[in-house]
C-alpha cells in the first residue's frame, strides 16, 4: 500500500512523484490546473485522491503548494520549488531546458578543457535530475570529445533520457561511450550530406538536416526532436551549443550554477552576437537558490 502523508512525505516520495509529472507532460499531457497530487500504487500521477500529498498550482511562480490542513515537510520545500515549476503548467510538454555550471568569471572550463568538476555534489545531483526529467538530453561535439560523458540520471532515480549529441560534420569517432550504448538511446544530429556517411555511428543513430550558413538550425533540431515524441529537451552544454539554442529564441529556461571560483581564462558560457545597449540584453526572469557552496540562478527566458 502506498504510505500516506501523514506517515511522513520523504525525499524518494517527492522526487517520484516529481517524475511522474516530468513523464506525463512528456506524454503531452501536463497538469495544467490546481490540483491535489499523490502517486498511485502503479507509479503514475493520482489527482483529488484521498491523502493527497501536494497540490499543484500551475499558474503561480512557485507551482504548488502543501495541501490545506496536511503537515509541511519543510526539508522538501527546496526540491518542490526547484522542480515542480518545470513539471506542472501549461508549456511542459514543450520544455527546453538549458544549464551551465560556470566560474564567477562565466567560464565554464580551462583553455584545454578540463570542467570536472566545477561546482559541487549538489550542483552535480541537479544536472542528473534535469536529465531524469527530462525525454532528451542535447550536447555539442567538444563536451562528448572532451568528458567522453553518459548522460544517464546515476546521481538521482528516474529513467534515462535519449541522448542527441550535434556534430555537424561526424567528426567524433564512434568509440566514446554514449555511441557505444543501446541501439535507440543515442541520435547524432549532422548536416545532410556529410563527409562520413552511413545510417549508423557506432551503435547511433544518424539524424541529418540541412545546414543553413554551415549551421544546423536549432527551430529544425527542436522539431525533429519532438517529431521523434521527444518534448522535453534539456541542452546540458556546452557554453556554444546553449548560446546557439539562446540566440535562437529556443530556450524556456536556463539554470546557471555560479562556483565561488574565479580561471581568468578559460572556455566562455555564453557566445552570442554583440550588442551595442543594454536594453539588448537577454531577458529574464529569475530566483536565485543555493544548492550547497554554489548559486544557481534559475531563469525563465523573457519577460
Ligand atoms: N561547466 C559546464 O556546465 C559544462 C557542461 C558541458 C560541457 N562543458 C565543457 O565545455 C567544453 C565544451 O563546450 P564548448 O562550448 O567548447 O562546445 P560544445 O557546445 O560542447 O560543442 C560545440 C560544437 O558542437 C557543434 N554544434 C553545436 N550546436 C550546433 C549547431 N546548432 N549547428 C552546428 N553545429 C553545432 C559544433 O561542432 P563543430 O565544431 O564540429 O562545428 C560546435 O563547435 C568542454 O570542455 C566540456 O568539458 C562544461
Amino acid at each position: 500500500m502506498t504510505p500516506s502523508v501523514r506517515d511522513g512525505l520523504d525525499e524518494e516520495r517527492a522526487w517520484a512523484l516529481l517524475v511522474a509529472l516530468a513523464r506525463r507532460a512528456g506524454r503531452g499531457d501536463p497538469v495544467v490546473r490546481d490540483v491535489a497530487l499523490r502517486l498511485g500504487d502503479d507509479g503514475s500521477v493520482e489527482e483529488d485522491g484521498v491523502d493527497p500529498w501536494i497540490v499543484a498550482r500551475p499558474r503561480t511562480d512557485r507551482g504548488w503548494s502543501w495541501p490545506e490542513g496536511f503537515p509541511a515537510h519543510r526539508e522538501l520545500e527546496p526540491l518542490l520549488d526547484l522542480y515542480m515549476p518545470i513539471c506542472v503548467g501549461e508549456g511542459q510538454d514543450a520544455l527546453t531546458i538549458a544549464h551551465l555550471a560556470q566560474t564567477l568569471d562565466g567560464r565554464i572550463a580551462v583553455v584545454g578543457g578540463a570542467s570536472q568538476f566545477i561546482t559541487g555534489e549538489e550542483d552535480l545531483v541537479h544536472c542528473h535530475r534535469l536529465r531524469a526529467l527530462s525525454d532528451v538530453v542535447v550536447v555539442g561535439r567538444h563536451t562528448i570529445e572532451e568528458d567522453d560523458p553518459q548522460l544517464t540520471p546515476r546521481r538521482c532515480a528516474g529513467p534515462s533520457p535519449v541522448r542527441a549529441v550535434i556534430d555537424p560534420d561526424r567528426r567524433l569517432g564512434d568509440a566514446y561511450r554514449v555511441f557505444q550504448d543501446e541501439p535507440g538511446t543515442t541520435l547524432v544530429i549532422s548536416a545532410t550530406g556529410s563527409s562520413r556517411g552511413g545510417a549508423r555511428h557506432g551503435r547511433a543513430e544518424v539524424v541529418e538536416l540541412d545546414a543553413v550558413d554551415g549551421q544546423l538550425p536549432v527551430p529544425a533540431i527542436v522539431a525533429e526532436l519532438r517529431r521523434r515524441g521527444l518534448r522535453r529537451v534539456y541542452v546540458e552544454g556546452g557554453g556554444l551549443t546553449v548560446s546557439r539554442f539562446l540566440a535562437a529564441g529556443a530556450l524556456t529556461r536556463l539554470h546557471v550554477t555560479v562556483a565561488p571560483t574565479v580561471f581568468g581564462s578559460g572556455r566562455p558560457s555564453f557566445v552570442l552576437p554583440e550588442i551595442h545597449a543594454l536594453s539588448q540584453a537577454v531577458a529574464l526572469r529569475w530566483q536565485h537558490r543555493t544548492l550547497g557552496r554554489d548559486v544557481l540562478f534559475d531563469c525563465v527566458v523573457g519577460r
